[in-house]
C-alpha cells in the first residue's frame, strides 16, 4: 500500500569528492607501506642469495658484491615512490588544495550573505527592542504601557478626524479598561473629543509649546515626555491617533485591539502588527446585532 520511500543522498557532491580523495590517499600510502616491507624482505633475500646460496658469488662491481648495487637501485626506486606520495602527491596536491579553498571561500561568502539578509530583516526589531528596553527598563519600569485601538481589516482607524464606526460594546470596553488611568493621545485625537473624558487623566502630545489645554489636562511636547509623565500609573494607555500609534509601537508592552471585520475608506491607519514582535494572547469574537453594524473581535497582543 505504501510505496518504498526513495532514499535521499545524505551527502552532497563536494563531501563525496572529499571522501573519495581521502580514500585514494589512504590506498596510496598503503601501497608505499607494502613497497617498503617488500623492499626489506627483498634486500634480506638478495643478501642471502649472494652470501648463503652463493648466487653470483664471483660477480663484483668496483670490488663490491652485486647485491649492494641491487639494493641501492631498489632503494632509489623506493625513495622515488616516497617522493611521489609525500612531495608531488597527485591526489590532494596544490591544485586540489586551491580548489577546496575556493569552494570553502564561496561557501563562507554565501553564508555571510545569508546572515546579512537575515540581519537586515531583524535589525528593525532589534533596534525597536533596544529602544524599548533603554527607555523603559532603564528607568526602573513599573507601568504596563498599553495601546488601545479599533482598526478595520485594512488597518483603517479614522477619516476626517473622526472614528469610522459606532460599536457600543467597543466603547464600553474602552471605558472599562481605561477608567482611572492616564490616556496619552495626539493633539488631533484630543481635538476630536467634544470634551475630556471623565475619570481619566489626559496627556496630550503637541509640538506647539503654547497649545492651550483645559485645566487637569497635561500637555507634553514629545511621546517620551508623555511616557515619563505617566510612569506612576500601573497601566497607562496610548489611545491614538495614527501618528502617535506609529511612534508608540516601539514602547508599548501590550495592544488591546478591536479588529472590525470589514475594510473601510480612511485617511488614518494603524501600523501593521509584526508577529515576530507580538504574540496574540486573547481573542473574542462579537457578531453583528442591533447595536453593532459590523462583526468584530477583541484581541490582546503582548510583546514577546
Ligand atoms: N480607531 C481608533 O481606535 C482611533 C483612536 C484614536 C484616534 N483615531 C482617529 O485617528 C485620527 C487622528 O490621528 P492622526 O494621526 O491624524 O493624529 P494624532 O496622532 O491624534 O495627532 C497628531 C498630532 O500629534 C502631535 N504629535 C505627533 N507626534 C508628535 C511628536 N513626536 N512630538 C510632539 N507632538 C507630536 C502633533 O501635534 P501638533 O500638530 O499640535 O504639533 C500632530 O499633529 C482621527 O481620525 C481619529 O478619529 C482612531
Amino acid at each position: 500500500m505504501f510505496g518504498k520511500k526513495k532514499q535521499k543522498p545524505q551527502i552532497d557532491t563536494d563531501q563525496l569528492e572529499l571522501i573519495e580523495n581521502a580514500q585514494k590517499r589512504i590506498k596510496q600510502k598503503k601501497r608505499l607501506y607494502v613497497h617498503f616491507v617488500v623492499f626489506l624482505i627483498g634486500a634480506v633475500f638478495l643478501i642471502a642469495a649472494n652470501t648463503v646460496l652463493d648466487i653470483g658469488k664471483d660477480f663484483t662491481l668496483f670490488g663490491k658484491e652485486w647485491f649492494l648495487f641491487a639494493i641501492l637501485l631498489w632503494l632509489f626506486f623506493l625513495l622515488y615512490h616516497v617522493f611521489n606520495v609525500f612531495i608531488t602527491h597527485k591526489f590532494m596536491g596544490k591544485d586540489w588544495e586551491r580548489n577546496q579553498l575556493e569552494k570553502l571561500v564561496t561557501l563562507q561568502q554565501n553564508r555571510i550573505e545569508k546572515i546579512k539578509t537575515e540581519l537586515k530583516k531583524e535589525a528593525p526589531h532589534i533596534a525597536e527592542s533596544e529602544v524599548y528596553n533603554e527607555t523603559l527598563n532603564g528607568k526602573n519600569k513599573k507601568s504596563e504601557l498599553t495601546i488601545i485601538v479599533a482598526a478595520a481589516e485594512n488597518d483603517a482607524i479614522g477619516k476626517g478626524n473622526k472614528l469610522i464606526w459606532h460599536l457600543s460594546d467597543d466603547l464600553k470596553r474602552f471605558k472599562t479598561l481605561t477608567n482611572g488611568h492616564h490616556i496619552i493621545m495626539g493633539r488631533k485625537t484630543f481635538e476630536s473629543f467634544p470634551k475630556p473624558l471623565p475619570n481619566r487623566t489626559h496627556v496630550v502630545i503637541s509640538r506647539q509649546q503654547d497649545y492651550h489645554v483645559p485645566h487637569g489636562v497635561i500637555l507634553v511636547n514629545s511621546l517620551e515626555a508623555a511616557i515619563d509623565a505617566v510612569k506612576n500609573d500601573a497601566q497607562p494607555f496610548i489611545i491614538g491617533g495614527g501618528e502617535i500609534y506609529k511612534q508608540a509601537m516601539a514602547f508599548a508592552d501590550k495592544i488591546e485591539l478591536t479588529r472590525v471585520h470589514e475594510s473601510f475608506e480612511a485617511d488614518t491607519f494603524f501600523p501593521k502588527i509584526d508577529p515576530s514582535v507580538w504574540k496574540e494572547t486573547a481573542n473574542t469574537f462579537h457578531t453583528k446585532d442591533a447595536n453593532h453594524e459590523h462583526e468584530f473581535s477583541f484581541l490582546t497582543y503582548e510583546r514577546k
